[in-house]
């Protein structure tokens, strides 16, 4: 028999800089962000639903967040670096064209631990838009299944900073942030099912080409990509779970009824709302309770009754829109998915980083409100661009609890502060400050960037 593996521990590290988009409290209040767009701020809110950009300081890129948020977890867990057998980076915002993130974070940590203490541990980065953080995680998870551990930890440590051009339409959907999760056997948090689906396309739909430094999107485009792809990696997952005997669906019943908390990728949280929507609409088909949806929402409209294509999915989307607002959608949306949704409500899209800084959030939240999961199974359904996705379950473990109340997210967005529009203007765009000043807040006790040699290599070090 297989051991249980899966995530032992979660460390999120967030930049300590945020721009306001809107006021949650009066989301009617114009922000400096929405008058300099010409926006309304409730469109920022309840459109898409971001209210803060976390944004990096000018000493923080993707290896510095990946470092400190792995520095976090080490620390936590008294993890020895000898009993850490790998430690795989995931990121599409990567520093270098050839040397990995991972070869850079080695060095940092071993600025702590002591040069040599990590040569055994290897490390390598993933790329694969935002879905690269359920490669990585795959690979330690088979790594471990096939008996290879030997009893040591793997680390993966997702790290991004999603940046568009300024004034474009994905501007207010950018953020930044790193989670870095402890792998191993017998976790205190989530063991893995060994049932992964997957969708595959080659699409256009979002990239970020060698000669550029914010990405090109299709926005459209990338939410019916998004949503495609996540039903038919959530389907390959469903076939798999009934095969195995992992889940099974009785009369009346369908398959998510057997899955309790989820996090999806999260570009920003209306686009999660609307794939589990999506989701859900796909697996009630047919079963009793969608009878009792459809009579009171209406029939689903059909491709064939419509002459053009936008036609159908306007009525499509507004379809979607009457059955968000349902109250059997709304309770299961309210159980499963948003309390993870709040991480990207007050600091945005953080790429590969997202689905496990909300299932943090998530985790840590029903902790502390005392919600008995232990035993629970749990989904995991992730997006990347270009595209693929892949679907996947876990059951928490008994210990889960105390574990979670540890991970201190909602305390590391507290521990922020707002900066002006001028300011985020400059960072977005490297400019240096007029008034001379070299970053924004003072380093606390972390890893930052020192320099870039003219040839470009990365200097680090850690900030006492
Ligand atoms: N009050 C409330 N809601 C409002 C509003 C107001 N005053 N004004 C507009 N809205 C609503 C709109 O009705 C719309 O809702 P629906 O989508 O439910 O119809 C929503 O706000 C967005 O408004 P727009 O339709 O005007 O869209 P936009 O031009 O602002 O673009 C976007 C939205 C396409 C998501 C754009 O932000 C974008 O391109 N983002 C980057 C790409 C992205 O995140 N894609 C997601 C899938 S790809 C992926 O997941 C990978 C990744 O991480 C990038």
């Amino acid at each position: 028999m297989r051991a249980a593996v899966g995530i032992d521990d979660i460390a999120v590290y967030i930049p300590r800089l945020y721009l306001e988009l809107a006021d949650e409290n009066r989301p009617e209040k114009p922000t400096e962000f929405s008058m300099a767009r010409k926006s309304d701020p409730s469109k920022y809110l309840h459109g898409i639903g971001i209210a803060k950009m976390s944004i990096p300081d000018t000493y923080q890129d993707s290896a510095v967040l990946a470092a400190n948020a792995i520095f976090e977890l080490i620390e936590r867990n008294n993890v020895h670096p000898s009993s850490l057998a790998r430690i795989d980076i995931a990121t599409e915002t990567g520093v270098d064209e050839s040397k990995p993130v991972a070869a850079y974070v080695h060095g940092m940590l071993e600025q702590k631990y002591g040069k040599g203490s990590l040569k055994r541990t290897s490390g390598v980065e993933y790329k694969f838009a935002c879905v690269s953080t359920a490669d990585a995680l795959e690979s330690s998870l088979d790594w471990a299944w096939a008996g290879r551990s030997n009893g040591k930890y793997s680390v993966i440590c997702a790290t991004d900073i999603a940046r568009y051009p300024l004034t474009s339409p994905g501007e207010p959907t950018q953020g930044a942030g790193a989670v870095a999760l402890l792998v191993k056997e017998d976790p205190r948090l989530l063991a893995i099912d060994p049932v992964i689906g997957t969708h595959m396309e080659d699409e256009d739909d979002f990239w970020r080409p060698l000669f550029s430094t914010t990405a090109v999107v299709h926005g459209k485009h990338s939410e019916r990509c998004y949503l495609r792809a996540m039903e038919g990696a959530v389907d390959d997952w469903a076939e798999q779970a009934i095969a195995s005997g992992i889940i099974r669906a009785g009369p009346g019943e369908s398959l998510v009824d057997h899955v309790g908390p989820m996090s999806f990728h999260v570009p920003y949280p209306k686009m999660a709302e609307k794939a589990f929507a999506y989701l859900l609409r796909h697996f009630w088909r047919g079963l009793p309770r969608w009878k009792q949806i459809l009579r009171e929402i209406g029939e689903e409209p059909k491709a064939d009754r419509y002459k053009k294509r936008e036609e159908f999915e306007k009525a499509e989307a507004d379809y979607m829109k009457l059955f968000m607002e349902t109250h059997q959608f709304q309770t299961e949306y309210l159980d499963k998915v948003a309390d993870g949704l709040v991480h990207a409500r007050e600091s945005g899209n953080s790429y590969s980083a997202s689905e496990k800084s909300c299932l943090s959030m998530l985790l840590e939240t029903k902790a502390m409100r005392g919600t008995d999961l232990a035993g629970k199974r749990g989904g995991s359904g992730n997006y990347g661009s270009g595209c693929k996705a892949k679907a996947s379950s876990w059951t928490v473990r008994e210990e889960w609890a105390a574990t979670a109340k540890k991970f201190g997210h909602a305390e590391k967005l507290h521990h922020r502060r707002p900066i002006s529009l001028a300011e985020y203007e400059i960072l977005h765009e490297g400019k240096p400050f007029p008034d001379g000043r070299k970053f924004v807040a003072e380093p606390e006790n972390e890893f930052v960037l020192v320099d870039v040699t003219s040839q470009g290599y990365r200097h680090y070090k850690f900030a006492d």
